[in-house]
């Protein structure tokens, strides 16, 4: 059977190219145009690649249409209000959600790898006081791969689970001595008779040799908070964990890569951003004038928490975040300061002014996580790092994907240039 193919006419040339098109089992079709350059002469131009698929995946779906959001076929909402973080983790790394057992497992898997070697503390003490915790992280996760360099053969699949649970098991414990080193404070080390998002809560804010009480609500809203980052798609964040893994480069070089890119404000940094503006207009008296300066073009200036690369609808982890900031607020935990005040009044006028409706600029994941964040008294320094925590499952699921393409191509695209040339002195 004739299979679907577009056509493409170069009119300089009246040359005719047929590309095959490829179907998934939903959303957008696919052109495959790997043949492109060498059947045309010509590279295609995708800038941000807002229109193009970088490879085949089976594990998270977005229809930003729809404002929906699939961890390997299960909805956001279903794992959000049903699962834990750990149980979405097993799912993204094993393909499946695990039974009581399996959790049980996983889970206690997850303790034991916990710790980190206590020389890792030298690299802390490295640093200057208040270094960015961001930074901190990106550069112990690389330093993690020199204590393991018996497990980094990425030529034997089964070390690849053996490298993920690792990295999951130690980023919430590097994030957490981050945080106490940078504000001088001593470090507190796991505490196994406490689950994964407890203990991280209990790393952050525990002191040596006293027992503290951590509220379940809390609890809660971090774990959801790590469920709903845990990944999407091929993000900024998780393409540059495939480039750097399409080098055959290992799990650890890709994450600390990875960690990298989200920092970036608009990416995983903005919900450390949203709260920094939220502070810096201070007053509702100021908001007009702010969102004035988002609306001119001749303006930089952006509000942080809106708009979405895919997301044309509302992006359904705010939405499940929103609900878990009202259940705070009735817990009395976020009071109504004046910094929700500023952010309820920005959030009122761009869900009904023209220029946010006409480009579809709906509060994204960030704008809910920071206020959530901010209400756990957690440091908006600490945000990202957060966010990282969430999202290493996704990263180390998708780099394990890579590796188990029968084939994989070097990430590399071509460019456009549009510089100088034959500006070489001829030989006299
Ligand atoms: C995350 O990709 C992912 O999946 C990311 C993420 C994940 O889970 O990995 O979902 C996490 O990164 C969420 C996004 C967090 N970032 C922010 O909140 C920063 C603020 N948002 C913007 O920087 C922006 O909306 C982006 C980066 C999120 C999306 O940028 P796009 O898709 O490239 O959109 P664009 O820059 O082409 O903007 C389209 C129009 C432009 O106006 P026009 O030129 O059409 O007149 O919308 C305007 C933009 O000026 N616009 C904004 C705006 N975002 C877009 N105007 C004011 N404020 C904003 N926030």
């Amino acid at each position: 059977m004739q299979k679907d193919t577009v056509t493409i006419i170069n009119n300089r040339t009246n040359e005719k190219f047929e590309y095959p098109i490829l179907d998934g089992t939903v959303g957008p079709s696919v052109v495959d145009i790997s043949t492109f350059y060498q059947d045309t002469g010509m590279f295609t131009f995708d800038r941000g690649y807002t229109s193009t698929a970088s490879c085949r995946s089976k594990i998270t779906y977005i229809d930003g249409g729809k404002g929906q959001l699939m961890y390997r076929g299960y909805d956001i909402s279903y794992l959000a209000k049903n699962r834990t973080f750990l149980d979405t983790a097993y799912l993204l790394l094993n393909k499946t959600l695990p039974s009581k057992e399996e959790l049980e497992d996983f889970s206690i898997e997850m303790k034991k790898r916990s710790f980190i070697r206590e020389s890792m503390k030298k690299l802390f003490d490295a640093f200057p006081d208040n270094a960015h915790p961001m930074a901190i992280l990106s550069a112990s996760v690389s330093a993690l791969s020199t204590f393991y360099f018996e497990h980094l053969d990425i030529d034997k699949p089964n070390e690849y689970m053996e490298m993920a649970k690792r990295i999951i098991a130690k980023m919430p414990t590097i994030a957490a001595f981050a945080h106490r080193y940078s504000q001088g404070l001593p470090i507190i080390y796991p505490d196994l008779g406490r689950g994964f998002t407890e203990n991280f809560l209990y790393m952050l804010r525990g002191y040596p040799h006293r027992h503290i009480d951590l509220k379940p609500i809390e609890i809660k809203a971090l774990d959801t908070i790590f469920t709903l980052h845990a990944d999407h798609e091929q993000n900024a964040s998780t393409t540059t964990v495939r480039n750097v893994g399409s080098t055959h480069a290992h799990p650890y070089a890709a994450i600390s890569a990875g960690i990298g890119a989200l920092w970036g404000r608009a990416h995983g940094g903005a919900n450390e951003s949203v709260i920094r503006q939220l502070e810096m207009i201070g007053s509702v008296d100021r908001v007009d004038e702010f969102i004035k300066r988002a609306k001119d073009k001749d303006d930089p200036f952006r509000l942080m928490g809106f708009g979405h690369r895919v997301y044309k609808n509302f992006d359904p982890r705010a939405k499940i975040l929103k609900e878990i900031r009202d259940k705070l607020m009735e817990e009395g935990i976020g009071v109504n300061s004046e910094l929700v005040k500023v952010a309820n009044k920005i959030e009122k006028i761009a869900l009904s002014d023209e220029y946010f409706i006409s480009r579809k600029l709906y509060p994204n994941v960030d704008f809910h996580s920071g206020l959530i964040l901010q209400a756990l008294k957690i440091p908006k320094e600490m945000f990202a790092v957060i966010f990282v925590i969430g999202r290493t499952p996704g990263w180390v699921a998708q780099w394990i994907e890579l590796q188990e393409q029968p084939t994989i191509k070097i990430a590399r695209p071509r460019q456009l240039y549009v510089g100088p040339v034959d500006r070489t002195p001829k030989d006299d």
